[in-house]
Parts: C-alpha cells; structure tokens; sequence
C-alpha cells in the first residue's frame, strides 16, 4: 500500500514512542520531590540565558508560562513584560516560584496550580498575548496541547522542546550500563503544526557542554538527577565515569566536560496572523 506523508497520524505516533521511553517520570509527585533541586540547576542557568535572548518579549505583552517550573523563564520574564501567569502541576514547584516572586519583589506573576488536561477556563486563566511551554510538553495529547496553547494565545506561541536525547547524557547510562531511550521529540511537535497548516520557526539552543561545580560530590550531584534509584555498583560507575570527564580548576572548582552539549529546539509561531 502507498503511504503517504499527510496518512501518517503523528499524534499516535507520538503516544506509541512515549510508552516505550525508559524515562518515565510524569507524576506530579516526582516533580515535587525535584523542586528544590531543579531550581538551584536551573535558575540562573545558560538555558534561561539563551532562551530570554530568543524569546525578546515585547514589554505591553501578557505571558502564559504553563509548565513554569520554579520561574526559570517566569521570573526573568516578568521583568520584561506586563504580567506573567506561571501555570504549574506541582505544588512544589510553586512554592519554589513564589519564595523566588516574594524576595524578588515582583508584582505582575501569578502562580495558577493546574495541569494540562484542567479546564484553564474554570482556574481562572484568560487568554494572553504569548503562550509559553518550555521543557514541559510532557503529555500524552500532544495534538490537543498544541490547539489549547493556540486557544489561549492571541498573539504568539513558544515551545521549547527535547532533540534526541534533550538534556540527559546518553555516554552516562552506557557508563551505568543502563538501557537508554529518550522518546520522541520536537520533530513531531514540528510534523503536528504542519499538518495543522502551521509554518512554525525553528531554531536550536545549545548549552552546558561544560559545567563548573565546586568539587567532585557536588558534580556527582549535578548529573545524578538523571538516574533514580542507583545501587552501589551504579554508584561506583557513576563516580568513574564524573572522574573520566572532570578537570580542577585554578580556584579549586572543578569543570564537567560532557562529549556533546545540551540541545533543545525553539518552536514559535504567530497565531494573530
Ligand atoms: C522540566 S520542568 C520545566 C520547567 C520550566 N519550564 C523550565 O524550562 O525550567 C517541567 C515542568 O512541567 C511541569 N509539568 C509536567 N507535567 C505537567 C502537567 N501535566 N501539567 C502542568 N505542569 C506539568 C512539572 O511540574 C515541571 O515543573
């Protein structure tokens, strides 16, 4: 039988190679328990940096930032347009952006508790200017993702989304000899616009090839997160493998080189045209 490229339903696709990903962390719950530590990552890092940079807001704009995290783009934003509403699943999560809000003195963010699958109508949230998804498409409709983000924007839309294996680190699970399979990724985000008769621009960041900690534990800890449940001989190869890739530094710090860099796709498109 001929196939043809508008036959192929990437949305189911998309579900199929979301089931057999062997990262699996979905759960309100694990994002909580992560909060704390995904902040200290992620605040101030190269990624919201980069990504302010691309995402050059006009000033009179209203954000929606569904899946804000602690504020790593949330909170920077808010000080560059008129009001940001940062929209998350995790308790947790917005505790860490309200202790952030409170001792930034920040005025214009309002934390909203809800998830993607909620009624954003019934919590309150109205449509604003721009609609931001950034590292949290983690959802089985990906299709009915897409058409909400445009229902609440009347302006722009911006995703921020995984290439291949996105910010893990494919040599640290062969270096723990474990099975590693990322799931899809923003190619099919990019197939779904299209075939949604959406042209969207598309562009790359590229970040944290190198890291600096303070010492070795802390290293350990700063790629750690992206194994659970480690038993002592994962431990002791997790240990080797930071050992292979660490350099001191003149002050005492210690620099993690990885062979290739952290690599995310920038998706925008204008939904008032
Ligand atoms: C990788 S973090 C990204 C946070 C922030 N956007 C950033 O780029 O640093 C993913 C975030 O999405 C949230 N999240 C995951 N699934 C969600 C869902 N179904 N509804 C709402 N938030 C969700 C998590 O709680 C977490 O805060």
């Amino acid at each position: 039988m001929e196939m043809k490229y508008a036959d192929i339903d990437w949305n189911q696709l998309w579900q199929r190679e979301r089931r057999q990903k062997s990262w699996k962390r979905k759960k309100k719950r694990d994002w909580d328990k992560r909060a704390a530590s995904f902040a200290k990552r992620n605040l101030g890092s190269d990624f919201s940096d980069l990504c302010l940079r691309m995402i050059q807001p006009d000033p009179t704009w209203s954000v929606l930032d569904v899946g804000c995290g602690p504020g790593t783009l949330a909170i920077p934003l808010a000080r560059q347009v008129a009001r940001v509403t940062a929209m998350d699943f995790s308790e947790q999560m917005l505790a860490e952006l309200n202790m952030r809000t409170e001792a930034a003195a920040l005025r214009n963010i309002k934390a909203v508790h809800a998830s993607w699958s909620d009624d954003w109508q019934e919590c309150g949230v109205e449509r604003h200017d721009l609609v931001l998804a950034a590292r949290s498409l983690a959802v089985d409709d990906l299709r009915g993702a897409l058409e909400k983000m445009i229902h609440w924007s009347k302006k722009e839309v911006i995703v921020v989304d995984r290439v291949g294996p996105g910010p893990f680190d494919p040599d640290l699970f062969a270096a723990l000899d474990r099975p590693f399979e990322p799931g899809p990724d923003f190619i099919f985000t990019v197939n779904i616009l299209l075939q949604m008769g959406i042209t969207p621009s598309l562009d790359y960041l590229e970040f944290d090839l190198s890291r600096q900690y303070a010492d070795r534990d802390e290293a350990i800890e700063g790629c750690g997160w992206m194994v659970d449940d480690l038993n002592d001989v994962e431990r002791a190869r997790l240990g080797h493998y930071v050992d292979q890739r660490l350099s001191e530094n003149m002050d005492g710090s210690v620099t993690l080189t990885r062979r290739k860099p952290v690599k995310w796709a920038f998706i925008r498109w204008k939904t008032n045209e």
